[in-house]
């Protein structure tokens, strides 16, 4: 009799990292060096996902996300479609929720989802059909760049089990740094916090991160530095007495650079504030900054999301559903 393997990532959503084992993170970072190779090719379209739908719905702006969703449904063949909260009936006053289970009637595959509130992503998804990925609810989760990060260094490294990653600068605000963290950790890398007191809470220690407030000690020896905007959106009142008060004690100069290893690399998930986090030679070192090539390994990972999340829809796959070889 015929058995049927387990499904390698045994999930319907993608709505975090918390949660996820170091064999489910690996298993999608795998698949994902396999889209590295495939985009760097002059043809890059394949018809994984031919005669399946994807949402993109963006409550919040975004550049670097929205655009490598979209890229990487095409890439596999799929329809893409982008929404905006501008855009749509939200503007009318429609719910999140009514918002979702409209979109849900017209049988969507995946839903790509960003909103402003920690938690919105998760929520919208108890009530759809389909696969739901979180692209960034509030400060909580922003699963799919954790896992960019992770294989950018992993390719950098080779590892990600015993580096130092030092995150630096908002971290309070940052869906970035939560699920960076909690990944890491779940890895085995050893990963700092790095910044004011008035930017971090205790939840970051319970996490497994070390908390620093000062940039020499907490970038003493690090492999990874990775950087981290002020999310003044999400701030209400003021958090640093001012940007250049925050940039002498907390941006990236080559001064403070110089207490991590000589070869660590600098990180940042984009979008940057030049002279606010980081000097701009930094920014642009290219022996040091990796910062263009996680929105390359963005779309690489998005594509490894997409694949493995409408993995178990084959029995309705077109007969060339395998064709991603
Ligand atoms: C981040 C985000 O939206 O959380 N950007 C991104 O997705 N590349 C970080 C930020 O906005 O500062």
């Amino acid at each position: 009799m015929a058995t049927v393997a387990p499904r390698p990532f045994p999930r319907r959503h993608l709505l975090g990292i918390e949660g996820l084992s170091a064999r489910e993170i690996t298993v999608l970072l795998d698949k994902s060096e396999k889209y590295v190779d495939r985009n760097r090719r002059v043809n890059k379209k394949q018809s994984l996902l031919r005669g399946r739908t994807q949402i993109n719905l963006f409550f919040e702006s975004s550049t670097r996300t929205r655009t490598s969703f979209e890229l990487a449904g095409k890439r596999l063949g799929a329809d893409v479609i982008n929404m905006s909260a501008e855009a749509s009936s939200v503007r009318k006053g429609e719910t999140l929720i009514d918002t979702a289970m409209t979109l849900n009637a017209m049988r969507p595959d995946v839903l790509v989802v960003r909103h402003p509130h920690s938690g919105a992503v998760n929520l919208l998804a108890q009530k759809v059909d389909c696969a739901v990925v979180n692209a960034g609810d509030g400060s909580h989760e922003h699963p799919t760049q954790a896992l960019l990060d992770a294989l950018t260094i992993r390719r950098r490294r080779g590892r990600l089990g015993g580096l130092i990653v030092a995150i630096c600068g908002d971290v309070l605000h940052s869906r970035v740094a939560r699920s960076n963290i909690q990944l890491l950790v779940a890895m085995g890398a050893r990963v700092r916090v790095v910044a004011p007191p008035t930017l971090v809470s205790p939840l970051f220690e319970r996490m497994g991160a070390d908390v620093h407030h000062d940039m020499a000690s907490g970038l003493r020896d690090a492999d990874i530095v990775m950087m981290l905007r002020l999310q003044t959106e999400r701030m209400q009142g003021a958090f640093v007495p001012s940007v250049r008060e925050y940039f002498h004690f907390y941006g990236l100069d080559y001064q403070k650079l110089a207490a991590a290893k000589p070869d660590a690399l600098i990180m940042h998930p984009g979008p940057m504030n030049r002279g606010v986090e980081i000097d701009t030679d930094v920014a642009d070192d290219i022996d040091r900054s990796v910062i263009r090539e996680q929105v390359e390994m963005g779309v690489a990972v998005r594509m490894a999301c997409l694949d493995i999340l409408t993995d178990h829809l084959s029995n309705a796959a077109p007969a060339d559903a395998g064709a991603a070889e």
